[in-house]
């Protein structure tokens, strides 16, 4: 990874002018700044990757830069420039974070190497992290779980495509498990045993983006200090997962498009050209096509995508579904978390499959993880223990809450409507659920039915029996959900 931005803080004008102009020179986005003040402004307004500190300067110095910037918490790699000669002050420098040090004057050369020390320390780092993630990813992984005929139907896809080396395109909200799906093909295809490369193209910065795609030769760019193999080479024989692939760039597009046609590319920087044997697996969460007609995606590269789709159904569309995850889920935390799997009571599953699951199965699985942790192994696991949000019991009131906001009114009647049903049609009952009194749900119903329905009569008798009829059923019928 090349450097985002870079700060440069010297009150010599002279050296500013020249580190900023070199750094730009390699298309590296740098700021030239004078005082302690305004670099911590900078910082704070917003990140750097890397701040080339004088230590002497006009309002401070630059330990206590280092120490401003460790107390605002901010992750930024340190030069330090000093113009002493004291290794003592450098030493310190270090010990505080510092990632490197200069000893003025410099050379060019010398400064080089410092920033290309620092690019090859960030790489490390960037790596260690991915590693990382890789293997809590595999620590934390269950198994792919489904029961509706939906995803029935999605499985026997999978395993059709899986036995080709054609190309997938899936798409499926957020959380549906797109990821799973990806590499159940691989899994069950005849590259099983060969890499599985995933690619998230929205996590990378777009000018670094065709390295990540291709790979880059020495010296192609800044920071370019070795080859390195891009992932449709380290997926040779395998699988490569390009997820989120709405997010890359027009001039990315055609050429991913020549790699599809022709399964050749070259390096970034490099002439020779590599033929690979990749199986493409696209996913994305926005509607591609849509993003073809508003011109954003290349029309002939969907089409090289979607040879064949599959469209995971949201959780909302398969709540037949939520009980067996959730059970199934809480099976897995118990053992994970070395707890008895806790019981779940009958209104807490009720409102887990009516909440409409916004984040889908990665929002269900968090949920029950959290009640699992949090639960004291006595009691069934209530729905207050769900930690269903406000928000989130209202979003499944309302849906479609994002994009279109109820009035008050709406919000009033869907509660009287599901008060109703929750009681049988009970207004007694009813009322006491909403916590207002029977006469105003009865004012209410009046007013929402406009008074086209000559019920006073009727209701009268029916509050002392305690009873309702069809007929006023049918009256409030206006009111359910369509
Ligand atoms: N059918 C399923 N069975 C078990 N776990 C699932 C299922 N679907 C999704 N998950 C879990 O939900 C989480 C999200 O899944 P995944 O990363 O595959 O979703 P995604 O569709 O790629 O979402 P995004 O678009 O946000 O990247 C993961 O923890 C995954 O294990
Ligand atoms: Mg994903």
């Amino acid at each position: 990874m090349s450097l985002q931005r870079v700060l440069v803080v010297d009150d010599d004008p002279a050296i500013r002018r020249m580190l900023v102009s070199r750094l730009q020179r390699q298309n590296i986005p740098t700021v030239g700044i004078a005082t302690m003040q305004q670099t911590l402004e900078e910082l704070r307004r917003e990140p750097a990757d890397l701040l080339i500190v004088d230590l002497q300067l006009p309002d401070g110095n630059g330990l206590e830069v280092l120490q401003a910037v460790k107390q605002l918490g901010i992750s930024v790699d340190v030069i330090m420039m000093t113009g002493f000669g004291t290794i003592e002050t450098a030493i310190e420098a270090m010990k505080l974070g510092a990632s490197n040090y200069l000893l003025k004057p410099f050379s060019l050369g010398q400064f080089e190497l410092a920033i290309n020390a620092v690019i090859e320390q960030r790489n490390l780092r960037d790596e260690n992290r991915t590693l990382k993630e890789r293997l809590a990813e595999e620590n934390n992984s269950t198994p792919l779980l489904y029961c509706s005929s939906e995803m029935e139907r999605v499985m026997g896809l999978v395993k059709r495509v899986a036995a080709t080396d054609a190309t997938v395109l899936i798409q499926g909200e957020s959380g549906t498990g797109k990821e799973l799906i990806s590499r159940a093909i691989h899994e069950n295809s005849a590259r099983a045993d060969k890499p599985y490369i995933k690619l998230n193209c929205a996590a990378v910065p777009d000018n670094l983006l065709e390295s990540e795609f291709f790979g880059h030769e020495r010296g192609a760019f800044t920071g370019a200090t070795s080859r390195r193999e891009g992932r449709f080479e380290q997926a040779n024989g395998g699988t490569l997962l390009l997820d989120e692939i709405s997010e890359i760039p027009p001039n990315l597009q055609s050429k991913l498009l020549r790699v599809l046609q022709e399964q050749e590319f070259e390096r970034v920087g490099g002439n020779r050209t590599l033929r690979v044997d990749v199986r493409i697996v696209a996913a994305t969460n926005r509607d591609l096509l849509q993003s073809v007609e508003k011109g954003e995606f290349r029309q002939d590269l969907y089409f090289r995508l979607n040879v064949v789709p599959i469209k995971i159904p949201s959780l909302r569309e398969r709540k037949g579904e939520v009980e067996y995850l959730v059970r199934e889920f809480l099976r897995y935390f118990a053992q994970k978390h070395g707890k008895p799997t806790p019981r779940i009571s009958p209104f807490a599953m009720e409102q887990l499959t009516s909440y409409n699951w916004p984040g889908n199965v990665r929002e269900l699985r968090n949920y029950t993880e959290r009640a699992l942790i949090l639960w004291e192994g006595i009691k069934d696991l209530e729905a207050t223990d769900f930690s269903l949000t406000p928000s989130a019991v209202d979003a499944g009131l309302f849906p479609d809450m994002n994009r279109e906001f109820p009035t008050i009114e709406q919000v009033e009647k869907r509660l009287i409507t599901l008060a109703l049903e929750k009681t049988g049609g009970q207004r007694t009952e009813a009322a006491r659920l909403l916590g207002i009194n029977v006469r105003t749900l009865r004012n209410k119903l009046h007013e929402y039915e406009g008074g086209e329905l000559p019920l006073k009569q009727k209701e009268e008798i029916r509050e002392e029996g305690g009873e309702e009829d069809q007929a006023s059923k049918n009256a409030l019928s206006f009111l359910l959900p369509k």
